[in-house]
């Protein structure tokens, strides 16, 4: 349901939406949008971030609410945790049941290590669930690796690692493949082939979707399969420490159950953390498109145990999250919306920035808008946003176009009575992703700490400083798979020699010594009661 003011302000992007039809501003040139990104992307704002103080990474600069985090003490006292009689003794260990931890738990199993699953909620709750647009992958005639290549760098400002890309794109047909015949449903064409469209910074249509909940259904896809298989899962149980021999390497972790409290350890060959990113902290002070899990504990177990973190002073705001109605504020309002045709217009119902450039851009671009710009909608509750003209996808595509292609996100507005085919949605930036993490090698291996992998928004570098749509649903596949392969390999090669926390007793020693006392982590659940309740 609008208001008046709200109404007056629709009418006018109705007005302007014939003319709309033939007008799309050009993409902007790479002087513009380095100026943009520096004027108007929270990266840039210096009270939002500040050096680490401790640990592999001291001195460089990442958001604030992170750095607390990462300087916390550990949830246990590492001398009152024994880890002699391990509960669990695996060759593989996964730390997370999402996308990536699922992927690489059934790679390691089917090449016939023994492996277990912990996660901190049940399996599948986790972003993988929620994404809706899309995953990229160059599967038709005109397209190829190299040409997705070339995308990925672009989005990425040139600063992803390129080794990382190379194998990202290179393994995408064949995730599909994968997908395919584990039975996952995508949308089709008549001809049975596969539906692309485009997404924000890509040359070709290579977005593959299952109508608009495409990561639930990657997510149904995986969990189904996994069930089949005896691979045990232990739910509530999130790992908080990471363990290591007395030659440096992993060697399982300690986890703690939510509900009792209970203690355990996991001795481990291998040790995988699929734990997801940071969206839960809303740095910047953003609502997020984040699953409640999303609270950096796999950055944290990995920093204490040596792990370099990598292009953590970056993150992505996705350009449309739910500016209206308050309940739904910060959730996604996928970019596929865009990728079929509806504008990012200003209250006066004009387009302020080409609708598909990168999110980073596009983000800016509207925060300049409902700031100094003076183009945006401000909600009686102060909310800024501006519209997504989303009924000019029927007046591309046709009418009905809207409730079959976006049937998730038709509904969610409906509730709160709002049709976003008849209507036109107000939107702004919300915090939805990661960009950075731990930095892993092409098998998804931390370059500093053997024998443990990070796979999924955990590791960094692939995107480098802005990720493209649909790319995360892919290297959540394309990096689950290879950590999961090549942890099952080791199974053989790796002794464990005596576990040991001593890299958890030094950190707490340091973060003393440096008169930082008073986090704890890792923070498993948002704090919305003293925190920040957005
Ligand atoms: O807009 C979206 O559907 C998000 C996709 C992604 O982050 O890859």
């Amino acid at each position: 349901m609008y208001t008046d003011e709200m109404r007056a302000s629709i009418e006018k992007v109705n007005e302007t939406r014939k003319k709309r039809l033939e007008e799309k501003p050009p993409p902007l040139e790479p002087d513009e949008k380095q100026k943009l990104l520096e004027d108007y992307h929270p990266d840039y704002r210096e009270d939002k971030q500040r050096p680490v103080r401790v640990g592999p990474n001291a001195g460089d600069r990442m958001p604030v609410e992170l750095a607390t985090c990462l300087e916390g003490r550990t949830r246990l006292d590492p001398d009152e945790v024994s880890l002699n009689e391990p509960d669990y003794d695996v060759d593989v260990l996964i730390i997370g049941g999402g996308g990536a931890g699922v992927a690489a738990a059934l790679t390691a199993h089917l090449q016939g290590a023994d492996v277990l699953l912990v996660t901190k909620l049940r399996l599948g709750d986790a972003n993988t669930m929620m994404a809706q647009g899309g995953i990229q992958a160059s599967t038709k005639p005109g397209d190829s690796p190299a040409t997705h290549f070339l995308d990925v760098l672009g989005g990425g400002g040139f600063t992803n690692e390129q080794e990382l890309v190379k194998v990202l794109t290179s393994d995408a047909p064949d995730v599909m493949n994968w997908l395919g015949e584990l039975g996952g449903m995508f949308s089709k064409e008549s001809d049975g082939t596969m539906q692309t469209i485009h997404g924000g910074g890509t040359s070709r249509k290579r977005m593959h979707f299952a109508r608009d909940y495409t990561g639930a259904e990657i997510m149904r896809t995986l969990r189904d399969e996994l069930l089949n298989y005896p691979v045990p899962v232990v739910e509530f149980c999130p790992a908080v420490e990471l363990v290591l021999d007395e030659e440096g390497k992993c060697a399982g972790a300690v986890l703690q159950n939510m509900e009792t409290e209970e203690v355990l350890v996991a001795r481990a060959k291998t040790t995988i953390g699929a734990t997801g990113g940071f969206g839960r902290l809303h740095v910047s002070d953003f609502p997020t498109s984040n699953h409640y899990g999303a609270t950096a504990d796999g950055l944290v177990m990995a920093y204490r145990a040596g792990c370099k973190l990598a292009f953590m002073d970056s993150t992505q705001f996705h350009p449309t999250g739910v500016a209206y109605p308050e309940q739904m504020v910060g959730q996604l309002v996928t970019e596929k919306v865009r990728g079929i045709g509806a504008q990012l217009v200003n209250a006066e119902g004009e387009q302020f920035v080409y609708s598909l450039e990168t999110r980073d851009a596009a983000s800016s671009a509207i925060i300049r808008e409902c700031t100094t710009a003076g183009g945006g909608f401000t909600t009686f509750t102060g909310q800024p946003g501006v519209w997504l003209d989303s009924p000019m996808i029927e007046e591309i595509h046709g009418p009905g176009t809207v409730k079959s292609e976006l049937p998730a996100m038709h509904r969610q507005y409906e509730r709160f009575g709002i049709d976003m085919a008849k209507d036109p949605i107000l939107i702004y930036p919300t915090l939805h992703y990661q960009n950075g993490g731990i930095e892993i090698d092409e098998n998804g291996e931390s370059r500093q700490l053997p024998n443990f992998f990070a796979a999924g928004e955990a590791a960094g570098g692939i995107h480098g400083r802005n990720r493209l749509m649909g790319n995360s649903l892919l290297d959540i596949l394309v990096f689950g798979r290879r950590a999961g392969a090549e942890a099952a390999s080791r199974r053989d090669e790796v002794s464990v020699g005596r576990p040991h926390l001593g890299h958890a007793r030094r950190y707490n020693e340091e973060v003393s010594e440096a008169g930082l006392k008073d986090a704890v982590s890792p923070m498993l659940l948002p704090d919305y009661l003293y925190g920040k309740a957005r």
